[in-house]
């Protein structure tokens, strides 16, 4: 395997002049060498977004340097469509996020739980956000049979969403409706598992917070759904309460 015609890194200094950076570069791999180069476009893009940044304020980053205070929590879809910070319109150290396919809250997805407690009892955030989003390839291919392999595993969680809900999802006819409701679902669903967490148990008997908020994201219009909040005086199924 020859590295002949991997090209040259050339200097970056006369492209990243002007804003807006997606305008400047956009990622067309029209050939096999676009393709290759197409992840220099990033560390380009990196360039004009600092310039960005630092001629709207000129201490931008040393101002959030110290140390991170976000005040939510966002869990989301793996989706790269679904970007949470562009979405929300939040800045850098405003919010913790931990994302995975179809945002699940698995109970012993010890990467998500280490991420909670951080989030709740470090950082202490204020709201947690567990979003979902409509044509969601999770979902859809948990409605499905196919075999996925070790994806089986985790699409085996919203399969479990579908069968406490079957009756109200199989009363719904259009199978795209149906898929969006289990989006829904699988979102409220998962709003749920982190309340039954002892963590976030411990935390509201504590601080009163966090508040759990359950939203789905619209892919064709660009706009959030507010579906569920749950708060402190939450009525948690009581096998899942812990006493402290
Ligand atoms: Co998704």
């Amino acid at each position: 395997m020859g590295c002949q015609w991997m090209p040259t890194y050339v200097g970056m200094t006369k492209v990243v002049q002007l804003n807006p950076i997606r305008t400047i570069l956009p990622i067309q791999a029209h050939s096999l060498q676009n393709i290759m180069e197409s992840y220099k476009k990033l560390l380009l893009a990196n360039r004009a977004w600092v310039e960005e940044k630092l001629s709207v304020k000129k201490d931008y980053f040393e101002r959030t340097y110290p140390e991170q205070k976000p005040e939510f929590l966002w869990i989301g879809c793996a989706d790269s469509r679904v970007p949470p910070t562009d979405i929300t319109g939040t800045e850098q150290g405003d919010m913790f996020v931990h994302r995975n396919i179809a945002n699940l809250v698995v109970h012993t997805d010890f990467n998500f739980l280490s991420v909670l407690q951080y989030a709740v009892e470090v950082l202490r955030v204020k709201h947690i956000v567990v979003c979902g989003h409509y044509g969601c390839g999770g979902v859809k291919n948990a409605m499905g049979h196919k075999d996925l392999g070790l994806l089986n595993k985790w699409l085996r969680h919203i399969k479990d969403v579908y069968r406490y809900h079957a009756a109200e999802l199989e009363a719904i006819g259009d199978e795209q409706s149906r898929f969006n409701r289990l989006v829904e679902l699988n979102v409220i669903e998962q709003c749920r598992n982190v309340t039954e967490t002892s963590i976030v148990q411990r935390s509201w008997k504590n601080d009163h917070f966090p508040y759990i908020h359950g939203w789905v994201y619209d892919l064709h219009t660009g706009l959030l759904k507010d579906l569920a909040m749950m708060k402190p005086d939450e009525d948690i199924n009581s096998i899942y309460r812990y006493d402290f």
